[in-house]
């Protein structure tokens, strides 16, 4: 399975300033739920923002510049290498734009969480996509004082 997770403002907003504009407590339970136990991959940027490995999953790191190794990481030089890579494993892509861009057509499903914000100046966007080739279902709210619904798109036929 081809997954791919993202959480998006009201405004399509998915990065700014090389960080994601919102802290929210538990929304990241899905992203670890999800991804624990399978590979995860992401843009070279997404990784650096993050430091280091997740642990209890495959990260591959997308770069052609750099090559990150070490317990549970493998830098690849594109996302078919990555999905090569993991075989039959259920594999997460998480961004960023790039990365989006050429799995959407790729994808099983998409695990969207919608955050109840617009983000003034966002510098990353999640991609424009047919929204006709999914069937798409609400999963739950969380937030407190930022909302949030998770959005399931899975590929129709
Ligand atoms: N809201 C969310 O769910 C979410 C998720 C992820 C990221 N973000 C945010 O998005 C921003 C980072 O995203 P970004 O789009 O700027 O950068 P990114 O995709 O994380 O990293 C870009 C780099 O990844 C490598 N890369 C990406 N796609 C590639 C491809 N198809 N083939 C080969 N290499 C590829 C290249 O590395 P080299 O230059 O080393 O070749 C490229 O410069 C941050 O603000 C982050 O917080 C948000």
């Amino acid at each position: 399975m081809i997954g791919l997770i993202v959480a998006r403002s009201k405004n399509n907003v998915i990065g700014k300033e090389g960080q994601i504009p919102w802290r929210i407590k538990g929304e990241q339970k899905q992203f670890k739920k999800l991804t624990t136990g399978n590979f995860v991959v992401m843009g070279r940027k997404s990784y650096e923002e993050i430091g280091h490995p997740l642990p209890n999953r495959m990260n591959v790191v997308v770069s052609n510049t750099v090559a990150y190794s070490g317990e549970n990481l493998v830098t690849v030089k594109s996302l078919q290498e990555a999905i090569s890579l993991a075989g039959d494993a259920d594999i997460y892509i998480s961004g960023g734009y790039g990365l989006f861009k050429e799995a959407i057509p790729l994808v099983d499903k998409m695990f969207i969480t919608e955050i109840d914000l617009v983000v003034e100046d966002g510098d990353v966007f999640f991609p424009e996509f047919n929204e006709e080739d999914f069937d798409i279902s609400v999963g739950e709210n969380g937030g407190e004082d930022i909302k949030y619904t998770r959005m399931i798109y899975t590929r129709k036929g």
